[in-house]
């Protein structure tokens, strides 16, 4: 049984195959058509790669699952337009059109794929498509399930109880109460692109103090059950959609202008981005303890795109009372192609057996000759190495920055170990040397350690594994000042754990950098610059290391060092 997962949403577009209920491949659009978060584009090209890295033709594709169902929330959409005529006229036609274009997604997978008439197509509720994509990746048969996100069809969040191979309702919040969007308005007020920005806020926080915090409680009001309310005079989002700024002239009113600055925005806004995430996490605690109460299980799941906001998940899996934590690693809508297929496989088509999600190294991967021909082609001197995890440990002690491709492309929106950037994180300059030289992002912003599973401990508190790069936890007392590039300003760091299991060559190299410093720990950040999505093919890892400060590339077994006069951005070989 051949079932392929699609997203195709207003971004983060995206395809996976699952072959008799294993998850065989996956990848985002934007990977592959190389435009950040591939906004409104069918994900043609990452289709065709999940049916050829599957052995299989489009004539064999069984199920295609889409993760949107036209009919869902419609009749609210247009009450909604209704209660609030004549501004949100706009979101009543935005409505229709995005369930027509909902409806006319199994044609043009269809006609584009060539999909054979014997085909079925199933559309899947969005949030129980995200639902899915966290129940049936994590490693349990029970779970509380948590989806928040900007929205779905309509709903903004959404309970769930997942007992075997089915997910039952427990409660849903509506939009416009989203709380994905209520953080996406303050993205925006602060200077930044509100569907790309809220990591950024979140990272602005730590240098905040969280004064606005009682004005916070009024705006996302805490209610009874698993209800909240936004202050909705704040916002635009619900009557505007997509034609003015997500915030209102009421924002401005009571916070004053928007940030001019994103590159280190003033202290104002640092201590509202600091009340915004206290009261998020506020709401999110709440609906987790909810949730707790009416299941009384033991486990969580989470996803959606607030299931990124990885100190609010850290704090959530700290205090409990759930005992353990899940989050799906591609939670925000790109992981909705997963859930679309895993939730046909288990729930419609009542599969029991399960397949835990293993690990992200779900893409594309390119062989050896393929590197060596590319390499070639454009008359670069490069080494042939036998050991490319001493190699890159040996070059990250002389204080280089280490571009690192290898094997199967992530799937997710963080680079594990396949396509990085490395670097010491000993050194407290090399946040600020990687920020300007290679990353060209704003200087308020943290890096993330990879460490080795098996000594997570000695440098972090309360781990409890995070392989995927998505719990933001403390630094141990005294361990700052060893890593103090991967250390945030307030004491904390996005922990990356990495296993033998997962991972054999990357945790070979940060083995082998702990041998040689006594550090286990190297400073890991995605491979791209500011504005491109991650590198997939060793072609754009060779373009990035030429356009940026990176000074040395391991492409699989392959060596490139920078001449030193080139060691600047922007000095770039043309590429074939
Ligand atoms: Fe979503």
């Amino acid at each position: 049984m051949n079932i392929l997962g699609v997203h195709w949403g207003e971004h983060d577009s995206a395809a996976c195959l699952v072959q008799d209920g294993r998850l065989v491949a996956a990848v985002e659009e934007e990977r592959l058509n190389r435009i950040k978060h591939a906004p409104f584009a069918f994900p043609l090209r990452a289709a065709r790669y999940c049916l050829e890295a599957g052995g299989i033709t489009p004539e064999d594709v069984d199920i295609v699952a889409f993760s949107f169902a036209p009919s869902v929330g419609l009749g609210r959409g247009i009450l909604h337009a209704a209660r609030n005529f004549p501004k949100a006229n706009f979101i009543a036609l935005t409505e229709v059109v995005r369930r027509a274009w909902y409806l006319a997604q199994s044609a043009f997978a269809r006609y584009s794929l060539k999909l054979p008439a014997r085909t079925r197509s199933i559309y899947v509720p969005h949030h129980l498509a995200h639902a899915a994509s966290a129940f049936f990746c994590s490693p349990f048969d029970k779970a509380a399930v948590l989806v928040v996100d900007g929205m779905g069809e309509w709903p903004a969040t959404s309970l769930y109880q997942g007992l075997g191979n089915q997910l039952h309702s427990v409660a849903t919040v509506n939009f416009p109460h989203s709380l994905g969007f209520f953080y996406s308005a303050f993205t925006e007020y602060f200077g930044f692109d509100p569907f790309d920005g809220e990591y950024k806020v979140m990272g602005m926080a730590a240098y905040g103090e969280p004064r606005f915090h009682e004005r916070l409680c009024d705006i996302v009001e805490i209610l009874n059950g698993a209800n909240y309310r936004l202050d909705l005079r704040y916002f635009n989002f619900h009557r505007e959609y997509g034609r003015t700024t997500w915030y209102s002239p009421h924002m401005v009113d009571v916070f004053g202008p928007a940030s001019a600055s994103t590159q280190m925005p003033e202290q104002h806004y640092l201590d509202i981005a600091a009340s915004v995430q206290q009261r998020l996490e506020d709401a999110l605690f709440h609906l987790v303890d909810y949730l707790h109460q009416q299941t009384q299980l033991p486990n969580l799941c989470m996803a959606g795109g607030v299931a990124l906001n990885s100190a609010a998940n850290g704090k959530i899996a700290q205090r409990g009372p759930f005992e353990r934590l899940f989050v799906q690693p591609a939670s925000s809508d790109s992981g909705c192609a997963l859930g679309a297929a895993l939730y046909v496989h288990h729930s419609i088509l009542k599969n029991e057996s399960r397949d835990p999600l293993r690990d992200v190294y779900l893409g594309p991967e390119y062989d050896s000759d393929e590197i060596e021909a590319d390499l070639r082609r454009n008359l670069l001197n490069y080494e042939i190495v036998e050991n490319p995890s001493e190699i890159a440990a040996v070059l990250l002690t002389e204080g280089k920055i280490v571009g690192w491709f290898q094997g199967r492309m992530e799937f997710g929106p963080r680079a594990l170990g396949n396509r990085s950037i490395l670097a010491d994180p000993r050194q407290a300059d090399m946040k600020d040397r990687i920020n300007a030289a290679v990353k060209f992002r704003e200087p308020f912003r943290p890096f993330a350690p990879s460490v080795i599973e098996e000594k997570s401990d000695d440098y972090f508190e309360n781990v409890g594994g995070s392989p995927y790069m998505l719990r933001v936890t403390q630094v141990r007392p005294g361990m700052d000042e060893r890593i103090p590039a991967v250390t945030h300003v307030n004491g904390t760091a996005r922990l990356h754990t990495v296993s033998h299991e997962s991972n054999p060559l990357y945790h070979e190299l940060i083995q082998c950098f702990g041998e040689k410093t006594g550090v286990p720990v190297v400073l890991n950040t995605s491979f791209n610059v500011r504005g491109e999505p991650i590198v997939c093919t060793p072609k754009e890892a060779i373009a990035c290391f030429f356009s940026s400060g990176l000074d040395a590339l391991i492409l699989d077994r392959f060596l490139l060092h920078k001449p030193a006069r080139d060691n600047a951005a922007g000095d770039r070989p043309g590429l074939s």
